[in-house]
């Protein structure tokens, strides 16, 4: 049974407790400011540097928070986003209105955006606005096979390895590697040792950045020049 709680972390934007596997959905130390960190900085916007078009898969959608900062940061460019999303444990209407994002910078005045990414339909590509589609899956992580090349920018966002490890495999990694477009990019808050060898036995390369407040290194990852 799904028990979770809604937490106020270190910047003041809101995160969940999962009391079942003892994870938090975003670090104490600052939600928005971990996602801007981990996806934006170092995901979205090297990622834009090397597509035109973005096309991102995140693992986990979860609060939706990656979600909205990826949109509020295309919002203002030029810059069209398909943005698919795999979650098999959906927020519930009170669990989504007891978080505060858009009450919070740079996310304020986002809360019609927040809850229509919230309620659209699932399955198939819903558009938010000119610039941005969302597909949310309700597929288990082991079960969903990219389609080839369909992606360049991953969001690996699952609770923690030590809770979690058999979501952090080299088979999983194999799959989203094909599913990546050449120079694709995968990103992740996860800097261990485990997830660095399995995401180069899939393929990658792969470098340590500095991480987000509370933690010293995240990982990034690339498809590069594949045979
Ligand atoms: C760290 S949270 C994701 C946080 C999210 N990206 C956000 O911005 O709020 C991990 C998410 O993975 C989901 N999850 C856990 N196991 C899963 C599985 N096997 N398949 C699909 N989703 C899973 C959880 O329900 C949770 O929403």
């Amino acid at each position: 049974m799904i028990k979770r709680k809604t937490i106020v972390t270190a910047d003041g934007s809101t995160t969940l407790f999962d009391s079942v596997s003892g994870e938090h959905y975003h670090s104490m130390n600052g939600a928005i400011t971990e996602s801007m960190h981990v996806f934006i900085e170092n995901g979205l916007k090297p990622a834009m540097l090397r597509h035109q078009k973005l096309k991102v898969l995140e693992y986990g959608f979860g609060t939706g928070l990656n979600t909205l900062l990826t949109f509020q940061h295309l919002q203002k460019l030029d810059v069209l986003c398909e943005y698919t999303t795999l979650e098999v444990f959906p927020l519930n209407e009170y669990e989504i209105r007891q978080l505060n994002f858009w009450q919070t910078e740079p996310l304020s005045d986002l809360e019609t955006i927040f809850l229509r990414m919230h309620d659209c339909d699932w399955n198939s590509f819903v558009q938010i606005d000119t610039h941005f589609s969302i597909r949310k899956l309700p597929v288990d992580f082991r079960n969903y096979n990219p389609a080839l090349l369909a992606y360049n920018l991953v969001y690996f966002d699952a609770f923690s390895p030590s809770s979690q490890a058999e979501l952090w495999t080299t088979s999983i990694f194999e799959k989203i590697y094909k599913g990546l477009e050449n120079k694709g990019i995968l990103v992740t808050y996860s800097a261990s040792g485990l997830v660095k060898r399995a995401l180069r036995e899939a393929g990658f390369r792969v470098k340590r950045l500095p991480g987000p407040p509370g933690k010293r290194h995240m990982l990034f990852a690339t498809k590069e020049n594949p045979i």
